[in-house]
């Protein structure tokens, strides 16, 4: 156990997609009183900048130039965190399919990752952080206090994303998006730089038949044991 008492603190919390880490990292950072950063949507901003510029996605050497001049700022106050490209608060703009699928492409170029990792290192300076995406706890933040690896049945995925989705009208059946999730997974753990892998010290949790509630509660009680303090009380149990 690392000291939890004389610095800043960081946990990572990484993980396939849909299982669950966002809406647990978000809400844990709640409870703890820590600031949130979301790293995926940083990827997921430099892939709308794409979009929007036209750029040629499949040419390396451009999607790189973009990085140039794409403006990309992240504000994070508690469990709130704003992304703006340029001037434009982009949270809602970079969660449609089309952003989804080219930032499981763009995020495995090395250079992309490169210029993210150090924009997440400095950003995090200095505060207590939960920190969610694929390479925290192996590559972003190796030395973080805690680190955490979800995972869950593809079933189950699906059907959270399918929920999610289907509050913005989406129009994609259960079996596409299972297989979009098996897609992204694969390209997200077979990719030369920084693959999705779990941290050799990360603890692994299977979310397949955890509410969310029952991931924070679960979580919690796991960091308040190893910062050797009674588990808290806290909204939702
Ligand atoms: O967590 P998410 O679904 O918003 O992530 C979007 C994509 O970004 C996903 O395909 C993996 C990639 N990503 C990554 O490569 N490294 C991270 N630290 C976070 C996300």
């Amino acid at each position: 156990m690392k000291n939890f008492e004389d610095k800043w603190h960081l946990i990572a919390i990484d993980g396939v997609a849909a299982s669950g880490k966002s809406t647990t990292a978000k809400r844990l950072a709640g409870e703890l009183g820590y600031n949130y950063l979301d790293t995926g949507a940083m990827y997921r901003t430099v892939a709308l900048n794409l979009i929007q510029n036209g750029t040629d996605n499949d040419d390396n050497y451009a999607v790189i130039s973009s990085l140039e001049t794409a403006y990309i700022k992240v504000e994070c106050k508690n469990d709130q965190m704003e992304i703006y490209l340029g001037d434009e608060e982009v949270s809602g703009k970079i969660r449609t399919n089309e952003v989804s699928k080219l930032t499981s492409q763009i995020s495995a170029i090395p250079e992309v990752r490169k210029k993210m990792v150090e924009l997440q290192r400095e950003l995090v300076k200095g505060k207590d952080f939960i920190v969610e995406g694929r390479d925290i706890g192996t590559v972003v933040f190796p030395d973080a206090d805690m680190k955490f690896f979800l995972t869950a049945s593809v079933e189950v995925r699906a059907k959270r994303r399918y929920a999610d989705l289907k509050e913005n009208e989406n129009s994609k059946t259960l079996d596409e998006i299972e297989k979009e999730i098996e897609e992204r997974d694969l390209r997200d753990s077979t990719r030369a730089a920084s693959p999705l892998v779990s941290a050799k010290d990360a603890i692994e949790v299977d979310t397949t038949d955890m509410t969310v509630n029952e991931q924070v509660k679960h979580l919690t009680r796991i960091i308040h044991t190893d910062m050797r303090k009674e588990p808290q009380v806290y909204a939702g149990e």
